[in-house]
């Protein structure tokens, strides 16, 4: 059985403001969380960047950890992934996938993740000439000992390209399919302006008629016409980011009738300038809308933190209460792939936390 971790202390719920934020940060490590929404290749931090590229012999165009932080300086989510995917370069071998992954869960597990769904980009490595087995094979592992270990249960999730053509990603499934029973979604992530859900509709319908869960990155920094899309043409059961659905009232009412989950990245819109002010950001807005909003990291060694920061952040800005809070880890399991007895267990797990009979 996994110890606890954090403080769980006096904790009530009542909707009183928040004003100890070292209280809060507390409160945010105890609750159990479901996080929806993270790219395994956002997670490779500097120091391991640093580490994976001497033992594979790769030059960096960095001197040192804290250039390549230094570098971490985005006006947009193209600018972004220029160097996210140059990080990757440094992924060769099994072993590297694993440490990626392994590292990973671990920081998940100090943070009191209890369920991950984890993205990963095949394309990103395959076209640099690692094969599918290589990635599957080290991330995989990890996410076995993650269980064994840790007690993180975990769903893992293939992301097509969206900048690549449809051809390439078909060509992906196919790769995928001898690997069917390690992953369990497909989704749609990379530049998004230009690319709309639409050009993906074939590859989307055959990994659905496979029996892939579809979810796809929309609203992130293109229209609130592609979140539509991305339901219509790919019907996928959870939108990746969709802060741009708030400016389709119709769409709003749709997401919310359906209960099609939002998994909203507070850092991450503020790092590529989706949301200029973690003041101004639209999370409480889309829950007094009643949509099904989630808090996650996204490629948390790029935006400055992991869940519980992306959840102290906008707490903290927005002067989330308690019941919010409680509310968003509510959200998260809800929203998961997990079944329907899992879900209800863990959202139990949050109450005793949060003391809610
Ligand atoms: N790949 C990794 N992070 C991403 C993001 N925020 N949007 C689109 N593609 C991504
Ligand atoms: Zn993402």
């Amino acid at each position: 059985m996994i110890a606890a971790h954090g403080a769980a202390s006096i904790i009530t719920t009542e909707r009183s403001t928040i004003t100890n934020m070292n209280n809060i940060m507390d409160f945010i490590t105890a609750l159990p969380k479901a996080e929806l929404h993270v790219h395994i290749e956002g997670t490779l931090e500097p120091e391991l960047m640093f580490a994976l590229a001497e033992r594979n012999g790769i030059r960096l165009p960095y001197a040192s950890v804290k250039e390549i932080r230094d570098a971490y300086h985005f006006s947009n989510l193209q600018d972004f992934l220029d160097i996210y995917y140059a990080g990757a370069g440094v992924l060769l071998q099994t072993q590297d996938f694993y440490d990626l992954t392994w590292a990973y869960l671990q920081q998940a597990f100090i943070q009191n993740v209890r369920h991950a769904e984890i993205f990963f980009d095949p394309q990103t490595h395959t076209a640099r000439g690692i094969p599918f087995a290589t990635v599957i094979d080290g991330i995989s592992q990890a996410l076995v000992d993650a269980k064994n270990k840790l007690g993180i249960s975990t769903r893992l999730i293939m992301c097509f390209l969206r900048h690549l053509d449809e051809t390439d990603a078909l060509k992906t499934l196919d790769m995928a399919m001898p690997y069917r029973d390690r992953i369990c979604g497909v989704g749609l992530d990379s530049s998004e302006c230009g690319n709309p859900p639409g050009k993906f509709r074939e590859v989307f319908r055959r990994a659905r008629i496979a029996g892939f869960s579809a979810v796809a990155h929309a609203g992130e920094e293109g229209p609130a016409a592609y979140v539509r899309e991305a339901l219509d043409e790919l019907q996928v059961m959870r939108i990746d980011h969709g802060n741009n659905a708030l400016d389709d009232t119709s769409l709003v009412t749709e997401l919310v009738k359906r209960r099609i989950p939002l998994t909203v990245c507070p850092l991450s819109n503020i790092k590529l300038g989706v949301v200029n002010d973690m003041s101004a950001h639209p999370l409480q807005h889309m829950l007094d809308l009643d949509l099904l909003a989630t808090v996650n990291s996204d490629d948390p060694a790029y935006f400055g933190g992991y869940i519980n920061e992306n959840y102290f952040a906008v707490a903290k800005a927005l002067s989330l209460d308690k019941a919010t809070l409680v509310q968003l880890t509510h959200n998260s399991f809800t929203a998961s792939l997990l079944d329907a007895e899992t879900k209800a267990a863990r959202i139990k797990e949050v109450n005793a936390v949060a003391e809610i009979e």
